[in-house]
């Protein structure tokens, strides 16, 4: 185990019933089990458009900058405009792959292989009942302070969006792969060229899906106190 894992992981959940009583206890266990889920999908079950009316009312309940809800959801379930999607995403996920083989070939080195999983989502993308493409009106602009202010006005109301659904145990996996092609993927979604797509989802109900907390860096590894570098002092 590598020193960056050494601390002892906290003890969680505490329990499944634990987690249904205790408020608290239910938003931990929902905060550390969002997980990928690429696999265990039903891909015959629908996704019903009231379920997901009432993940997006959550996820606008996400912070917004002045004038903001800009966010715009689009719901893909034509399969015309999903296998178009899935094409795009296969495209741009193999010209990720050969990209990066390239960039390490240069350095004399071979790429680990990815957990086959990633391959699984961008073969079978467009078989998920329902892609949703979290966009927000307007483009990013090119200094810092506007592209963190301009993201930020749409990033978490995704994540409250894979929040909502995996509470109600629909998966589904951040990607961002699409970016490579945007003028594509907004041909795909009649977007106008004055908008965004930051996220897709794609998404359906979880079958026999496992939802643990995953191997990260404790706290104390990547916290600093006051200034840069510098531990609380704590033992
Ligand atoms: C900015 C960003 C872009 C990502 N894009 C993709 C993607 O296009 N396809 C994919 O399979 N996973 C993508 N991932 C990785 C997964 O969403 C996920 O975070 C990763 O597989 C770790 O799994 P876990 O969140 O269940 O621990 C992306 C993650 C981030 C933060």
């Amino acid at each position: 185990m590598s020193a960056r894992f050494a601390a002892p992981l906290p003890q969680f959940p505490l329990s499944r019933r634990h987690a249904m009583t205790d408020p608290v206890a239910f938003f931990d266990e929902m905060l550390a089990t969002t997980r990928s889920v690429r696999r265990r999908i039903d891909f015959e079950r629908t996704v019903e458009p009231a379920l997901i009316y009432d993940c997006i009312d959550l996820a606008v309940q996400a912070p917004s900058s002045v004038g903001g809800e800009t966010w715009r959801f689009v719901v893909l379930t034509e399969p015309i405009r999903k296998d178009a999607m899935a094409t795009l995403y296969r495209k741009s996920f193999d010209t990720f792959l050969a990209a990066q083989a390239q960039e390490l070939a240069a350095q004399g080195r071979t790429p680990e292989p990815l957990p086959p999983n990633y391959r699984y989502l961008a073969d079978r993308m467009q078989d998920f009942p329902a892609i949703i493409v979290v966009c927000r009106e307007g483009r990013p602009p090119a200094d810092t302070a506007g592209q963190v202010a301009f993201y930020s006005s749409v990033i978490p109301a995704a994540w409250s969006l894979m929040l909502a659904l995996r509470a109600r145990r629909l998966g589904t996996t951040w990607t961002t792969l699409h970016s490579r092609y945007e003028n594509e993927s907004a041909d795909i979604i009649g977007m106008p060229s004055d908008a965004t797509a930051a996220v897709v989802l794609p998404v359906g109900h979880m079958k026999d899906a496992r939802l643990k907390r995953a191997q990260r860096s404790p706290a104390r590894s990547v916290t600093y106190w006051n200034q840069w570098g510098a531990a609380d002092g704590l033992e």
